[in-house]
């Protein structure tokens, strides 16, 4: 019998693996096996029928050693414990590769938010805020958009912990919308981010997007602004799918009209349809013929039961955790190279970091200067990452690994363990 999956012990034996590689006595890593605080909660709403449900929520905080807490918080009816772990260790493992002063934390509700009407959201969004108030703040932990989540969560987060602090706070959650604090380019950054590691990616492989087919897992913030954002830098996307399945056309699909029709609440890219395209299934996308595939939906979707089937040889990772351990030794075996999550989708969090300074300051910045300094951030990171990794022959996902543990190791030791 097949174990089943744990996002949390998928992140430990590639931090094992890694720690290995470097030489790290168990001492100096231990503490990074341990969440520094889980919290769970119970949130109550009333809800549009009057009825009262009771919502289950968490909020982690994996590593505060390297500065705040920091990440996103999702609302989907897979969210636990484990999962929530699992995000908040790579959050620490991803700032510390983009060198922000941050840790990690993740948050999240178990809810289907497809069930629930706008102030349902609303009033669980604020309930949930309330609960976990205590442990956020702008210099403690700081909360961002994820998976159903979106700058009108944030900006309720924001209202709900000013309101409760009785202060304007607005750097306790970023991702906020501009009119309240947000920083121009942070709903683009993560795909943005991505586009820009493909094209290093592809260069170091000695193609040109011209020359590439790609295929999109996820049509969310992160899918769709990527599949855009490579579509008008060159790149050919073949396929793309959501929650309802997938598209292809092998010519080229047109991402600005998809993008334009799913911004239209509810609306799926099951009933898309336009000249040429054909309906798969989301299997299909994973392992349709194309150069470079993009998962950017959930974890656990490259698995030891389909990784065989890839046939990209090239993979950018813009969603957290998409590929497991078992899946990862498939895809060395064919040689398909991996940009790993904690590099690939972490412009979201970079762009975070722009916002939070930015609302430190009081002073907001040009689109271009957001967009320059991203791409600074993220070529430095690809280039330190690719260098480990020729340098100790191991994958880009064990060279981003042994550059945050060494970061964290190097916190760690300076500030030493209190009593
Ligand atoms: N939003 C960010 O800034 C950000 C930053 C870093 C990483 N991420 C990660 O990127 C991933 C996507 O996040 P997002 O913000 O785009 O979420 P989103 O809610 O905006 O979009 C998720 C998309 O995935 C689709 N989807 C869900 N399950 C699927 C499945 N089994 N097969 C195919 N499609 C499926 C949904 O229909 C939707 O199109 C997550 O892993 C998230 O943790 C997001």
């Amino acid at each position: 019998m097949t174990k089943a999956y744990d996002p949390y012990e998928n992140m430990l034996h590639v931090m094992q693996t890694a720690a290995d590689t470097l030489g790290l006595k168990d001492s100096d890593y231990e503490i990074f096996k341990y969440p520094e605080r889980e919290l769970k909660v119970s949130v109550p709403v009333t809800m549009d029928n009057g009825t009262v449900r009771v919502f289950d929520g968490y909020r982690v905080q994996h590593s505060t050693l390297r500065g705040p807490a920091k990440g996103g918080i999702r609302f989907h009816p897979n969210v636990d414990m484990q999962e929530v772990k699992a995000l908040a260790a790579w959050m620490s493992i991803k700032c510390a590769i983009a060198d922000i002063p941050y840790g990690g934390g993740k948050g999240g509700v178990c809810v289907d938010v497809q069930q629930l009407s706008e102030g349902e959201l609303e009033r669980l969004t604020r309930g949930y805020t309330a609960r976990i108030a205590p442990i956020i703040g702008e210099d403690t932990d700081i909360p961002a958009p994820d998976v159903n989540t979106n700058g009108q969560t944030m900006a309720w987060i924001m209202d709900t912990y000013s309101k409760v602090s009785g202060q304007y706070t607005p750097g306790v959650v970023t991702g906020k919308p501009v009119e309240i604090g947000g920083s121009v380019g942070r709903t683009e950054a993560t795909g943005r981010g991505v586009m820009i590691c493909a094209h290093e990616m592809v260069e170091r492989e000695g193609l040109a997007a011209s020359q590439c087919k790609v295929a999109v897992q996820g049509a969310g913030n992160v899918g769709m602004t990527a599949a855009r954002l490579m579509q008008e830098t060159g790149f050919t996307i073949v396929a793309l799918s959501d929650i309802s399945g997938g598209i292809y056309k092998e010519s080229g699909l047109d991402t600005r009209e998809i993008a334009e029709y799913l911004s239209v609440k509810g609306r799926l890219l099951r009933d898309y349809q336009a000249d040429g395209v054909t309906h798969i299934t989301n299997e299909q996308v994973l392992s349709c013929k194309c150069d470079l595939l993009v998962p950017a939906a959930m974890e656990n979707q490259i698995t030891a039961s389909n990784a065989e089937e890839v046939r990209a040889h090239m993979i950018v990772e813009g969603a957290n955790g998409p590929t497991t351990t078992e899946a990862d030794a498939i895809l060395a075996d064919k040689g398909i190279l991996v940009v790993p999550d904690v590099l690939a989708n972490s412009g979201g969090v970079i762009v975070s970091y722009f916002e939070w300074v930015q609302n430190r300051q009081m002073y907001y910045w040009e689109e271009e200067e957001v967009n320059d300094r991203l791409q600074q951030k993220m070529l430095h990171a690809f280039e330190q990452v690719y260098k480990v990794a020729k340098k100790y022959k191991v994958s880009l996902r064990q060279g981003a690994y042994m550059i945050a543990l060494q970061r964290l190791v190097a916190a760690s030791r300076m500030r030493g363990i209190f009593l």
